[in-house]
């Protein structure tokens, strides 16, 4: 099918608007128009109803954030759950920034992309401006010539009187508007030759990466390795503050830190055994609110490796990281309190020390917890599992 129509060139946004005004009291049918920028009030005079795209917005931000809200609803209490410090899982405030991000994200791109749609635009997709200048300085109004009554001379003088400089008339194709001969072949076919190329060394990396072997015994190569391992001063180098060289000084003597105790061990197998035979826990099992503070400390502290029941089944050992022996039925059932102590203050092999993170309060009552796992009956429960 085939159309007529008649292309009017302006040199100023305002005469196009007044011959959009002068062409649609007149009724004859306006097609399209085109300008380089946006013009105020154009739509309002081509009678045309508001963009439908702030409403493509908003449901694709509302689907981002509720994909979001899902997501990490279901990463950190369903699929990993992983107590940070005692909160819950399906913290909500934490996940607020992550929410709105995502929102972001997809109201962005969902918005391009419905423009795109809308439009038929894609990459590659060849177009000529319909006037030459129409990019640029120049306004075309398109009067579509709706049949053999159509007085183009009519219309050709009132375009004339709002100013347009240019009149033509043009056939056609159905749905060929401003798609014109193959321009600018050349420049495009060396455009998609880089766009393979680029394709070509993404996907010479992504298999690079992939064969390149993986040792999982060996830790990953560092970036500024002084932030993580600051130079120390060695027995070669000594401290020079302090006569005896060392940067650690024994406290003063007959002095101890508030709150602190010094245990008198070294990090061993044979010291934690010694532990064992020289250290009791001074809480009373009995005495309300300690074992409960036990729970607690076990909760936020050893479930991701030893799991809420002690069993070695907690989130991190089930993926991958060695796990620990069962606390109920392994040898700690044997060990006194005072060898737990020492395991618990200065880690063994892979069980990192606790010192650090509890005080040795907490680290005596986490023992209590552990004993009433070991005899059920007594037990309190766990709270969660892992
Ligand atoms: C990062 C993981 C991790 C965390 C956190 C952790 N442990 Fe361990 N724990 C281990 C591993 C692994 C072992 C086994 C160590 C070994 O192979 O000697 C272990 C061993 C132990 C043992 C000795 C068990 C035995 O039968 O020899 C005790 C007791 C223990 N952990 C208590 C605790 C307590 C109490 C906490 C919390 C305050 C805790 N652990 C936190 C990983 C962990």
């Amino acid at each position: 099918m085939t159309r007529r129509v008649l292309i009017a060139v302006f040199q100023q946004d305002s005469d196009l608007l007044r011959a959009v005004a002068a062409v649609r009291a007149a009724g004859w049918k306006i097609d399209d128009v085109y300008a380089p920028y946006a013009v105020h009030g154009l739509d309002r005079a081509l009678g045309w109803r508001p963009s439908r795209l702030s409403w493509v917005c908003a449901a694709c931000g509302l689907a981002g954030a509720a994909f979001m809200l899902w997501f990490q609803q279901w990463t950190s209490a369903v699929s990993w759950p992983l107590n940070v410090g005692g909160k819950p899982w399906n913290s909500l405030p934490a996940f607020v920034p992550i929410i709105f991000e995502g929102m972001v994200l997809a109201a962005g791109l969902g918005t391009v992309l419905a423009l795109f749609l809308v439009a038929r635009l894609r990459p590659g997709k060849k177009t000529l401006p319909i006037v030459p200048g129409v990019f640029d300085d120049r306004f075309a109004l398109v009067i579509e010539e709706t049949d053999a009554t159509f007085d183009a001379a009519a219309v050709s003088e009132l375009l004339r009187n709002h100013h347009a400089v240019e009149i033509e008339e043009r056939v056609w194709e159905a749905d060929s508007c401003s798609t014109g001969a193959a321009g600018g072949a050349a420049g495009s076919r060396s455009r998609r030759r880089l766009n393979y190329l680029l394709l070509l060394v993404l996907i010479v990396l992504v298999a690079a990466n992939m064969l390149v072997p993986r040792n999982q015994a060996q830790p990953n190569r560092e970036f500024l390795p002084d932030m993580a391992h600051s130079p120390a001063y060695t027995s070669e180098s000594a401290n020079p503050n302090f006569a005896d060289g060392e940067t650690l000084q024994p406290p003063v003597l007959g002095t101890l830190a508030q709150g602190q105790r010094r245990l008198p061990y070294a990090a061993t197998d044979a010291d934690a055994l010694l532990a064992g035979q020289e250290l009791h826990n001074p809480l009373p099992a009995g005495q309300a609110g300690v074992r409960e503070r036990g729970a607690v400390v076990f909760q936020n502290f050893c479930t991701p490796c030893h799991g809420g029941g002690g069993l070695g089944d907690g989130p991190v050992a089930l993926r991958g990281y060695p796990a620990p022996p069962s606390l109920v039925t392994g040898n700690s059932t044997k060990m006194p309190d005072g060898q737990l102590f020492h395991i618990i203050t200065y880690g063994r092999a892979n069980m990192p020390p606790q010192a650090g993170l509890l005080s040795p309060e907490d680290r005596w009552a986490v023992i209590l917890h552990i004993r009433s796992l070991q005899t059920p009956n007594t037990s309190i429960p766990a709270g969660t599992k892992p």
